[in-house]
C-alpha cells in the first residue's frame, strides 16, 4: 500500500511520537527504527518532518541501511505540496518560460533585420 504524503502531513510528524522522513522522493515512518539507529535518535529527530535526503546522503549510509527503506516506507511524497522545500521548485514557472521565450525573441529580430540588411546590400551591388 502506497499513499501520496502532502507536506502538511510531513510537517505535522515531527515529534518522538511520530517521525516521518523524506528521503529521496519517498516518505518513512522511522518512529520505531530511532531506537535501534546506530547513528543515534537524535540525528533523526533533528531531521523528523523534513527533508532528510542530504543528511541521509551526507552520511554515506551503507547497502544495509538502504534496505530497511522498504519496510518503513509510508507513500511517495507530493511535490505539488512542497513548494518551499529545497531542490523541490527546481522546475521553471511558466513566468520564468515566457521569458525566456521573450529574450529569444530579443535576439532574433535584430539579427534577421541585420541579415536583410547585408542581403541587400549584396544583391544592390553596394
Ligand atoms: C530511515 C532512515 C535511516 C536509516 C534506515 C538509517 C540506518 C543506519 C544504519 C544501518 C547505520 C549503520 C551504518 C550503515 O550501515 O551505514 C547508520 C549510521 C548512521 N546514521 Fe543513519 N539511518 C537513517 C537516517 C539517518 C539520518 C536522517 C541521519 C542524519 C544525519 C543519520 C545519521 C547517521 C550517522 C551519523 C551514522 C553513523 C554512525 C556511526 O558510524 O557511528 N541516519 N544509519
Amino acid at each position: 500500500m502506497s499513499k501520496v504524503v502532502t507536506l502538511e502531513e510531513l510537517k505535522a510528524n515531527n515529534t518522538k511520537s511520530s517521525i516521518w522522513l523524506l528521503i529521496d522522493g519517498k516518505v518513512y515512518n522511522c518512529t520505531k527504527f530511532i531506537d535501534e539507529h546506530p547513528g543515534g535518535d537524535e540525528v533523526i529527530l533533528a531531521e523528523a518532518g523534513k527533508d532528510a535526503t542530504e543528511a541521509f546522503e551526507d552520511v554515506g549510509h551503507s547497502d544495509e541501511a538502504r534496505a530497511l527503506l522498504p519496510e518503513m516506507m509510508i507513500g511517495t511524497f507530493d511535490k505539488n505540496s512542497g513548494m518551499d522545500l529545497k531542490k523541490l521548485s527546481t522546475a521553471p514557472t511558466s513566468a520564468q518560460k515566457a521569458i525566456e521565450h521573450g529574450s529569444n525573441l530579443m535576439y532574433f529580430i535584430p539579427l534577421s533585420l541585420m541579415g536583410a540588411y547585408f542581403a541587400w546590400r549584396y544583391y544592390s551591388g553596394a
